[in-house]
């Protein structure tokens, strides 16, 4: 019934002569491993296609959508992370076989005569590859893409004659953006494939007009193409399948943080199998002939890559020299290893040295790496991505922005103890936040009570060094000043200094704890005690009244914190300590935090060292410092975080 079913399709088709020639081919001295490399790359190619639709079907082009959308294949999609990591290595596993190709084409002679075109067709075939990887990266329009895409297109700008026209062309317009990402798609998805096909169609014709390059000398009789070759290439296949596989699932493709034109990603780099020709440029010398020639970076970018690929193009004629082949193969392994070394180099730079660039390189990595994962984790939360785009999600979370505004206006004096030495200048303020570990808040936690009512001149030791500091002669004068009496002459330093030992000792420490607790409850934080709580109602009495109690045979006071402080109790009407400064309202919560910082004078009183900073600040970025400050950010944890019992 088949055999019929076959015959009748051959009748009309002759598909089995089309088999028998494609599966009968003869291989002359057998089959070998050294043959596999072109049909790896079919089989890649194919992978290619394969899961580029099923991307395809998900994907959308635009700089509203495309990080949105990627997103959604890796995050939400069923298996998207698989077909991503499939397509995204794959593309990896592409360049790598190509140069594996090449190497046994021109080990073997396979370009010389007559198969000069086919050499050529295949080096036609590689540029589209390579630029099938180059156009590929754009598309997530995250950070990485976005950044390193534009470096590219910057260098097919300087380009000699038609480089200005061609950067328009690609990118669609004089400014890099939607367009770019919309003609970048274009080429990746529709021109690009279109001629691999043609010319692949091309390069497998030709290849069989002239039959397979053999190895000589030949070890075996004259096999067919089925089953030994097939066989062989079949197996390549499959452990390209399994290394691809491999690095899919246990690494994956990353996502980095949606584009932002606003903000420079410092670590740019092109894809690693571009790095060689970024060192390369990254020479002085080569910018040094650059500048002579009147070249510019087209000098190194394309006029040296560009004679590297022609010599390569001259292969088959150089061929026919005494000696040339052999010249051609020291070539071709002189271009290799000299790509290799670079790439070594780039990465050593970048990674293992110690050098500022290669420290600035990895902390900007780590940041743009933070910074992906943050914007998955606020994509992924109950309000996800907003519709004016993926972009907005950092540019309005606390956790991303408020350390950079802190790095920015306050870290030079509230030093954080990670980034000992990289200041000019010594601390002059207690630390409040750290920057590497942004959810490990300070000021006004527990400890930092702790610490203001039983080490004052510990707490506010790095004050001393204002006096060193240089400046505006009267407004550093006045700080120093503020500083030595905050230290020295002040009340609070004194009365820490008197009341430490009592508060830390007396009812094992139950008096300190309250008012610890008291105070830290004004804030309004959730893992506040509430003030039916035993120890909140002790440190309230405290505050009021003080505390006299025996020790020994002696009586010892404390003197009550309302006498000197202002404090309207946190949810209490009309209740109000009116002592003076400091105002401990709200104290450490968002509107003290915001009142303090806008004019800390006001509340501070006369003792004050630290300057406004109400004109300095946008509300955004006010906003953003004292809600990460207070901890008022979405966190994906924090259902489970709060429901846990209070942190004590
Ligand atoms: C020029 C140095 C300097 C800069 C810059 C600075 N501060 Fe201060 N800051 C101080 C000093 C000194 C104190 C100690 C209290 C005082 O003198 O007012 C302080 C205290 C604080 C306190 C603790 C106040 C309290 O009573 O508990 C907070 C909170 C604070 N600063 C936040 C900030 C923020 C946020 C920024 C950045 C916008 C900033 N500071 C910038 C010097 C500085
Ligand atoms: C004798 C007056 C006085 C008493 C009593 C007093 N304080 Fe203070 N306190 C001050 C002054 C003044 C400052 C500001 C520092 C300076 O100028 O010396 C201050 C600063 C503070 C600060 C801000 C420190 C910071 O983080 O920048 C806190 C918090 C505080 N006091 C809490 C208390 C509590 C709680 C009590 C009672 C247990 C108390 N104080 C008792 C005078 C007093």
């Amino acid at each position: 019934m088949i055999n019929r079913l076959a015959d009748w399709l051959d009748h009309r088709t002759g598909y089995r002569d089309l088999m028998r020639e494609a599966l009968d081919e003869p291989i002359p001295g057998g089959a070998r491993w050294r043959y596999v490399w072109g049909s790896t790359l079919v089989f890649t190619f194919g992978m290619q296609v394969l899961t580029g639709f099923m991307l395809w079907f998900a994907y959308s082009p635009s700089t509203r959508t495309a990080w949105e959308s990627v997103f959604f294949i890796q995050n939400e999609m069923h298996f998207g992370w698989l077909i991503r990591g499939l397509h995204h290595f794959t593309a990896q596993a592409m360049v790598v076989l190509l140069v594996f190709h090449l190497i046994q084409v021109v080990i073997d002679g396979a370009y010389k005569a007559p198969r000069e075109v086919n050499f050529w067709l295949g080096l036609v075939l590689m540029q589209i590859v390579l630029g099938l990887g180059l156009t590929g990266y754009l598309l997530p329009w995250d950070q990485k893409g976005y950044y390193a895409t534009q470096v590219s297109t910057e260098i097919m700008g300087s380009t000699p004659v038609i480089g200005p026209q061609l950067q328009q062309l690609v990118q669609g317009g004089p400014e890099y953006g939607h367009h770019t990402l919309t003609r970048f798609f274009a080429l990746h998805a529709g021109v690009l494939p279109a001629l691999l096909v043609a010319f692949l169609f091309l390069h497998i014709y030709v290849f069989r007009r002239h039959a397979i390059t053999t190895k000589l000398p030949h070890r075996a009789p004259t096999t067919t193409f089925w089953p030994d070759q097939v066989l062989r290439d079949g197996v390549a296949c499959l452990i390209v399948l399994a290394a691809v596989g491999f690095l899919a699932v246990w690494r994956g493709a990353e996502l980095s943080a949606p584009a932002n034109p606003g903000e420079p990603y410092e670590a740019a780099r092109p894809e690693w199998y571009y790095l060689f020709l970024f060192r390369f440029l990254k020479f002085e010398w080569v910018s040094h002939m650059g500048e002579v020639t009147g070249l510019g970076e087209a000098f190194g970018a394309v006029v040296i890559p560009g004679a590297l690929m022609g010599l390569l193009a001259l292969m088959p004629l150089i061929a026919h020299i005494k000696g040339g082949h052999k010249f051609n193969v020291a070539y071709l392994v002189l271009v290799i290893f000299g790509a290799a070394g670079l790439t070594g180099l780039a990465i050593q730079e970048d990674w293992y040295s110690s050098s500022k660039d290669g420290l600035a390189f990895r902390a900007a990595v780590q940041q743009a790496h933070v910074d992906g994962e943050r914007a998955t984790e606020l994509a992924l939360s109950p309000s996800g991505i907003p519709p004016a785009g993926a972009i907005t999600l950092l540019q309005s979370d606390p956790l991303t922005q408020g350390p950079k505004v802190f790095r920015t206006y306050c870290a030079d004096c509230h030093q954080p103890a990670s980034m000992a030495g990289q200041f000019t200048a010594a601390a002059q303020a207690p630390e409040l936040a750290d920057l590497t570990e942004r959810e490990k808040i300070r000021f006004a936690d527990r400890t930092w009570i702790t610490a203001v009512l039983t080490d004052f001149r510990g707490h506010f030791g790095a004050l001393a060094n204002i006096k060193a500091e240089t400046g505006s002669p009267a407004e550093q004068e006045a700080r120093a000043k503020a500083a030595e009496a905050i230290l020295n002459g002040g009340s609070m330093a004194d009365w820490s200094q008197t009341n430490a030992e009592i508060l830390k000792t007396s009812d094992g420490g139950a008096n300190l704890k309250g008012i610890v607790e008291f105070l830290y409850a004004q804030s309004g934080k959730a893992d506040a005690v509430l003030p039916d709580d035993p120890a909140y109602a002790r440190g309230r009495e405290i505050f009021e009244n003080g505390l006299t109690l025996m020790q020994g045979d002696q009586q010892v006071t404390v003197d009550a914190c309302s006498g000197c402080h202002t404090l309207h109790v946190r949810g209490e009407a009309d209740e109000a300590f009116s002592g003076g400064s400091p105002i401990l309202t709200g104290y450490g919560g968002q509107d003290w935090l915001r009142a303090f910082i806008s004019d800390p004078a006001a509340h501070y009183g006369s003792n004050n060292a630290m300057p406004g900073f109400a004109t300095q600040l946008t509300p955004q970025e006010m906003d953003m410092l004292v809600r990460w400050l207070t901890g008022d950010y979405y966190r994906a944890a924090m259902a489970v975080e709060t429901s846990a019992p209070a942190a004590e």
